[in-house]
């Protein structure tokens, strides 16, 4: 099998949600490639990582990948183009060296990650570069197990998306859908609170603050937050049940 680069869902914090297959792989990948969100800054995955696998004798690079709105079929703004594919060409460098790199990443790839904009990158300079994705538990998993909510049953209709774009896609999906799981809201809570409001949802929502971390909290009304939460915050908004 040629280097492979293994894109790996961490889950959203707790050690013990790392899956066997996750953990088979970092302990075989020598390279760990990791995202940090602020060039000062740890990266979560990796620090979730460490309580699981034994880094020492890994080679660890931690990459900045700016966190900025990125609105999907529209060219991302140079600083994050030229992270991604500086990341893009680090590792095709560790691969073409015959190492097997592993990329944590927070909860599961195929969710608001950073691994597909890192798979992206790679296969526009290399479309032969050997790619393999490992799921991880996504934290609506985790923020579900934590407050007993399902997202969906029967024939509930369920929709994930970011609270951080203000515009009618955010009312419209709240009045369409049975359960809405609201990402990345640590920065909109008054918004969000007045919409829910206005919709007659405010009792039919929670926030789940750090869900699996040391000091996860839950918070069922929403109109007592005075201060913005972790950015590992999710809402859950389920309208039957
Ligand atoms: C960039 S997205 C990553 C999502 C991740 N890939 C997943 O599968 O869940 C970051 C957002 O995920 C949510 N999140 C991540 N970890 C969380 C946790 N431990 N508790 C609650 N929400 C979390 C928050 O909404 C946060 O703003």
């Amino acid at each position: 099998m040629p280097s492979t680069l293994y894109i790996i869902g961490t889950g959203p914090g707790d050690p013990e949600l790392l899956t066997v297959k996750a953990i088979n792989a970092l302990k075989k990948c020598p390279v760990f490639v990791t995202p940090k969100g602020s060039p000062n800054g740890n990266s979560t995955a990796l620090s979730i990582v460490k309580q699981a696998v034994d880094t020492r004798g890994k080679e660890i690079m931690e990459l900045h990948f700016p966190m900025i709105k990125i609105h999907i079929g529209t060219m991302p703004i140079t600083e994050v183009r030229e992270a991604w594919q500086h990341a893009a060409r680090t590792v095709l460098s560790l691969l073409e060296q015959g190492k097997d790199v592993a990329f944590p990443t927070l909860g599961d790839p195929a969710v608001y990650s950073t691994g597909y904009y890192l798979y992206e990158n790679i296969m526009e300079i290399d479309p032969a570069a050997c790619v393999k994705f490992i799921s991880g538990i996504t934290a609506m998993s985790s923020c579900s197990a934590a407050t007993a909510i399902p997202v969906c049953l029967g024939d509930e209709m369920l929709a994930i998306i970011p609270a951080t774009f203000r515009d009618h896609r955010l009312r419209q999906t709240l009045e369409i859908f049975d359960t809405v799981v609201l990402m990345k809201v640590h920065k909109v809570i008054p918004h969000l609170c007045t919409l829910l409001g206005e919709l007659g949802l405010l009792g039919k929502s929670v926030l789940v603050e750090r869900a699996g971390m040391d000091n996860e909290r839950v918070i069922n009304d929403l109109t007592t937050i005075t201060e913005p939460p972790h950015y590992f915050s999710t809402i859950i908004v389920r309208k039957k049940g």
